[in-house]
């Protein structure tokens, strides 16, 4: 290990006054310690070992940058086992790595030239690219590294198919930082079909970009154009590519496979000496490719993300129940190759799978729909190209896979349809679902499916204590004590009676589970009765003991949850009435929002964080919520807050700091950076979502979906920033008007960016937070926080990184010095 390090640290002292020529010719030499570098001095060509990696490789790297940062590796897979190489150019145009004690050859590059060659030499470009052609015809290079990619995309490379030749370019992760060998990951694009570009694992498909539409990727939300690069994707006979250009040459930036699977754009910081984030592909739920199965559809904001298409159903209805999606869903009335069948239009969609789609550039939508009503296996059409008024033809042939929905910048999608089913024939659409504020549908599910088991054995205790046998009128003490549920027990009759036989005057609203309906008890008490469709209990065991305890939860800022009935293969549970709904319908509703003044919202606030500081402190056990969010809250009749749905909560034993999850749930815009990449959670990322909560409250706004637009900033980085200039009062929503009580509002602002800052450690506690907010002594500063923005952004700038928000001007100017 020491002696790599050696050989290491004198290669760079070496590489300053040893390096070759610029252009290298046939048999002239390049020894272990020699590199070859580029003429502007941007990139260097020669031999490297990774950190902790006793294996020896031929690499390019920047030159000027102090971090050994490798962008092309020759060998990847062929690792050299010790410093005895040497790297020549054959007289055939062919660079070779060879054993210079035996001269065997280790590695060589492909001939790919169908040309002998003359006078082949080779050249490290400043692009980075390190080619091998004719002397004198350097355009048309016989071999070039750009054509060999690893896990680095530079300025220029492009990824995809040559379809002249045959070849393809993608990305593949390292196995890990100290081994450059091929990963699991690989990038790039699919072209079978329409191309699409695609990451994989193994075999598997993990995360597909929507198809190109001429204007940007589809369902890649909030593409707009930036300063640093711009970007194309071309589709043509010849080729079909993606590729990109930085607009300002000062810059450095790559875009990186990171061997977690990661897909990084960074960007090099010359004042802190580091690659700094600019750009994540985040990945939200609906990203997993075919998340809802065919014919499904998947969006992230409603609970549960699956629904299927309009005019179909799921496949296995049980499965779809239990969030068993993978089977998708079939058409209502299944079609017979009618012509009277037509197409209905869904909008704001992410174009589904194009594997095994057919594409005409030329076409308009009107001869694209003839073409696909004309061919009965043809299911789908739309246009290709979405710029201008719209034109080309795409059709899809079978299922529609991977469909999403997004915010904004979706796309059209033309569905075959039975004539009873066409949008143009029916008299009256199907009434809209009512969004219902209830907890999230896999929670539910939870809730429900342990509560199912607890009532279940209530039931039989229940039973058994009217059993003539038992003389004694109660069951013998089995030593499970602790682990019985002091839920009460409703009859079925007394539900039926409250909600009027669950008439539909009662019913609030509709999830995923099943209905939910209002009803009233004898005694004139409000309940919120949900119903469960039929389930499986399977494997859901583990959570009971979650549920119990959180069943004996009291507190004024908690809905209670009531009790549950179960009888006749009925499962319900039963909750106190929340007559205001959820802080959702108020504080995002243009009308409804008015009702809502700065003094109720303060309120609010402080109910929220004194309901948390119970869960994470005061309880008698610690509670992480892991879900907590706008339409979590719950507002009484006095606009109470309550926080509800704790299906996803996590008790904590008595000295556990922080857990790991495989399974994140949770809402994407709440969650903190280290739960939603990593699976962490802890009260502090429980704070992090509390900050969210307080920035949207004063703002009106959505955290998700919400972009500045001069600054093109989130919600977050919105704040931030007018923080940082101090103008925070900006933020304040506009409908507060002269209620706002100034002092609050900066304070309140303040600790949710103390709340929201990246690193866990740095985050208050509730009890420091309620001292905060009802104190009025100073304030510590916030560090920049965490931009998290839980979607696919592929090529936007919407998640920025913390140094382009404090000092959009400065960071290109210390660019330009540093150099
Ligand atoms: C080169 O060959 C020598 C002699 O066979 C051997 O000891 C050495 O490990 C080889 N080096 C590499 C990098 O293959
Ligand atoms: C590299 O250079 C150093 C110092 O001149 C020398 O000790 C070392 O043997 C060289 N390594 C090789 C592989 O030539
Ligand atoms: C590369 O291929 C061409 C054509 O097949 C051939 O003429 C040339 O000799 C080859 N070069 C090497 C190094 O094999
Ligand atoms: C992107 O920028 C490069 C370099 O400035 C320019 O040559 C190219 O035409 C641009 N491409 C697009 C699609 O705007
Ligand atoms: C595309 O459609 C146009 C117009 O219908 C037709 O002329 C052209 O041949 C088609 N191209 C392909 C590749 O099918
Ligand atoms: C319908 O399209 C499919 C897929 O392109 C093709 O294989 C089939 O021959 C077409 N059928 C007709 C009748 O054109
Ligand atoms: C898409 O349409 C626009 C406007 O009609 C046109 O300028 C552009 O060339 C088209 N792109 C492709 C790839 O056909």
């Amino acid at each position: 290990m020491m002696r790599v390090k050696l050989i290491f640290g004198i290669l760079i002292l070496i590489s300053f006054t040893h390096a070759a020529d610029i252009i290298i010719s046939p048999n002239q030499i390049v020894t272990y310690n020699q590199t070859i570098v580029s003429s502007q001095e941007t990139f260097e060509l020669g031999f490297f070992s990774p950190r902790n990696s006793v294996n020896h490789y031929v690499g390019i790297w920047y030159k000027k940058i102090s971090t050994r940062t490798i962008v092309w590796v020759a060998n990847r897979n062929t690792p050299l086992t010790d410093a005895s190489v040497e790297l020549t150019l054959t007289v055939q145009g062919v660079l070779t790595i060879r054993n210079t004690t035996t001269g065997i050859v280790i590695w060589s590059s492909t001939n790919s030239s169908t040309t002998s060659v003359k006078n082949p030499v080779g050249q490290l470009l400043d692009t980075g690219n390190f080619i091998i052609y004719e002397q004198g015809n350097q355009e048309d290079p016989i071999w070039q590294s750009f054509d060999f990619m690893t896990d680095t995309l530079l300025p220029g490379m492009k990824q995809g198919w040559n379809l002249i030749t045959g070849t393809e370019n993608h990305f593949t992760s390292w196995k890990s930082d100290d081994d450059p060998a091929s990963g699991e990951f690989s990038y790039g694009v699919d072209a079978r079909g329409y191309p699409q570009l695609i990451q994989t694992k193994g075999q598997e498909i993990m995360y597909r970009v929507g198809p190109w539409n001429g204007l940007r990727f589809s369902g890649v939300s909030n593409l707009r154009p930036n300063r640093f690069y711009n970007f194309t994707f071309v589709v043509n006979k010849k080729e079909s590519y993606y590729q990109y250009y930085l607009l300002d040459t000062s810059v450095i930036m790559r875009l990186v496979l990171q061997p977690s699977g990661t897909l990084e754009r960074l960007l090099w910081m010359d004042s802190k000496q580091e690659w700094s984030l600019y750009l994540l592909r985040q990945n939200d739920l609906c990203d997993k490719y075919a998340q809802c199965g065919p014919f499904g559809k998947c969006n992230i904001d409603e609970s549960p993300i699956c629904e299927c298409l309009k005019g179909f159903e799921p496949v296995s209805p049980d499965q779809w129940k239990i969030t068993d999606w993978s089977q998708g869903c079939r058409r209502t009335i299944p079609l017979e190759c009618d012509p009277s069948e037509g197409f209905n239009k869904y909008s704001n969609l992410k174009l589904p799978d194009t594997r095994g789609s057919w594409h005409n550039h030329t076409m308009t939508l009107v001869e694209c729909e003839k073409m696909c009503k004309s061919n009965c296996s043809c299911t789908a059409y739309t246009n290709s190209n979405i710029s201008g008024s719209g034109s080309g033809c795409l059709l899809w042939f079978g299922s529609l896979i991977d469909i999403k929905m997004v915010d904004e910048n979706g796309d059209n999608l033309y569905v075959r349809m039975p004539y009873s089913e066409l949008d143009s024939t029916r008299s009256s659409r199907a009434p809209r679902r009512v969004r219902v504020i209830v907890p999230a549908a896999f929670v539910v599910l939870v809730i429900l499916v342990s509560i199912y088991i607890f009532c279940r054995f209530n039931t039989r205790k229940q039973l058994q204590e009217v059993k003539p046998g038992n003389k004694f009128g109660h069951v013998p003490e089995t030593g499970s004590a602790d682990k019985e549920i002091e839920l009460p027990l409703f009859g079925l009759s007394t539900i039926l009676k409250a909600t009027n036989n669950f008439s539909m005057n009662n019913k609030l609203g509709e999830g995923g589970f099943g209905p939910v309906y209002k009803g009233v008890l004898k005694d004139g008490k409000e309940i919120a009765v949900k119903r469960l469709a039929k389930t499986s209990t399977q494997g859901l065991h583990e959570f009971t003991n979650e549920i119990t305890s959180i069943s004996k939860l009291q507190h004024r800022n908690l809905v209670k949850l009531m009790g549950c009935c179960i009888e006749r293969k009925e499962v319900m549970l039963i909750y106190e009435y929340m007559p205001n709904k959820g802080l959702d319908s108020f504080i995002f509703d243009k009308t409804q929002s008015k009702l809502l003044d700065w003094h109720a919202r303060y309120h609010i606030i402080i109910g929220i964080a004194r309901g948390l500081l119970y869960l994470h402190q005061d309880s008698r056990l610690r509670i992480i919520h892991r879900d907590l969010k706008v339409s979590n809250i719950l507002l009484d009749k006095d606009m109470n807050p309550k926080i509800s749905d704790f299906g996803t909560a996590r008790t904590f034993g008595g000295n556990q700091i922080e857990a790991k999850t495989k399974k994140v749930v949770g809402t994407y815009g709440y969650m903190a950076p280290e739960y939603a990449g990593g699976g962490i959670f802890s009260i502090k990322s429980d704070i992090y979502s509390f900050g969210v909560l307080v920035l949207e409250i004063v703002c009106g706004e959505k955290n998700r979906g919400f972009v500045h637009k001069e600054n093109c900033n989130n919600l977050i980085g919105h704040a931030w920033e007018l923080h940082n200039k101090g103008r925070p009062l900006q933020l304040v929503a506009k409908c507060l008007g002269e209620s706002v009580n100034v002092t609050q509002v900066l304070r309140s602002i303040h600790v949710g960016l103390l709340c929201v800052q990246r690193h866990p450690q740095d985050r208050p506690t509730m009890t420091s937070i309620i001292m905060m907010l009802e104190s009025e002594g100073p304030l510590p500063s916030p560090k920049e926080p965490a931009f998290y923005v839980g979607e696919s952004k592929l090529d936007t700038t919407l998640s920025l990184s913390s140094d382009e928000i404090s000092s959009k001007n400065e960071l290109s100017i210390t660019m330009l010095n540093g150099r």
